[in-house]
């Protein structure tokens, strides 16, 4: 459903001259597979999922989500099929909105709407959308965003990311800033929204035991190269060992 083909990134510096990062990628990625991006830092692993969501144009090659050419759309012409949560919690809500607004408005995602109509959904409806969340947010809807946790923001993010049942979703280290129990609860959250809707998704994580313990197939980038593709089924015989060889290996 996402192919990557051919494709080469290089960023220009006044200073150091040519960063190449990708030199002819190619990537398939089934429907609703999960895939797991891991590698060192600086290896190219946000410019990817930058690329993909076209924040970041690429230097050649071209990249189809089913069949059609990202790369001759505009950002936010994407945005209609491919949802972002990133690794800073601010970035994927409205901080001054509230929780009842930013899910408003997350569920008129794409429509031409006035602010009543965006407002119309009642509370029971709200809180349906987040039944089985954890970190309170069910209590939270008139309270406006900027005064949640980062994990109460992290969360209400990957709510909003998936209300829409994109074709893509790309998670940018979404878990890195939290604590160890948030964290685990914000990956528990993203397994059940891309198990329950079935989402193509790729994260990146420098999370190793989460590296082994979600997604579907599990990728290691190194110096523009995919240096490890496994399936779930060797991925179930992986040890966070083996993996931090291949890093030794990569480094
Ligand atoms: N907009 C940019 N302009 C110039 N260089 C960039 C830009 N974005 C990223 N880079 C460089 O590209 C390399 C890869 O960055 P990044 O994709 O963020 O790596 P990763 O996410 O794997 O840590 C780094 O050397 C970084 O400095
Ligand atoms: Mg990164």
């Amino acid at each position: 459903m996402l192919k990557i083909q051919d494709l080469s990134k290089s960023f220009y510096n006044s200073y150091l001259g040519e960063n190449v990062l990708f030199k002819h990628i190619n990537l398939e990625v089934k429907q609703g597979e999960f895939i797991i991006i891991i590698g060192s830092n600086g290896t190219g692993k946000s410019t990817l999922l930058n690329i993909i969501s076209g924040l970041v144009k690429e230097t050649s090659g071209n990249i189809f989500l089913e069949g059609n050419d990202l790369t001759k759309m505009p950002e936010y012409k994407r945005t209609e099929n491919i949802s972002r949560v990133f690794q800073n919690s601010s970035l994927g809500t409205c901080p001054t909105m509230t929780v009842r607004e930013n899910l408003s408005l997350a569920l008129n995602k794409g429509k031409l709407i006035n602010l009543k109509n965006c407002l119309r959904y009642k509370t029971k409806e709200l809180e349906e959308l987040l039944n089985g969340v954890s970190l309170d947010l069910k209590k939270l809807l008139d309270v406006e965003v900027k005064y949640l946790s980062g994990g109460q923001r992290q969360a209400l993010s990957l709510i909003m990311a998936g209300l829409s049942t994109p074709k893509l979703l790309l998670l940018d280290e979404h878990t890195a800033a939290l604590d160890p129990k948030t964290s685990k609860e914000i990956m528990e959250l993203t397994q059940k929204i891309v198990k329950e809707k079935n989402i193509t998704t790729i994260m990146i994580t420098h999370n190793l035991k989460d590296a082994l313990q979600y997604g579907t197939r599990l990728i290691m980038l190194h110096k523009g190269e995919v240096i490890l593709d496994l399936n779930q089924a060797e991925k179930k015989k992986l040890t966070i060992e083996n993996i931090l060889k291949k890093f030794e290996y990569a480094v």
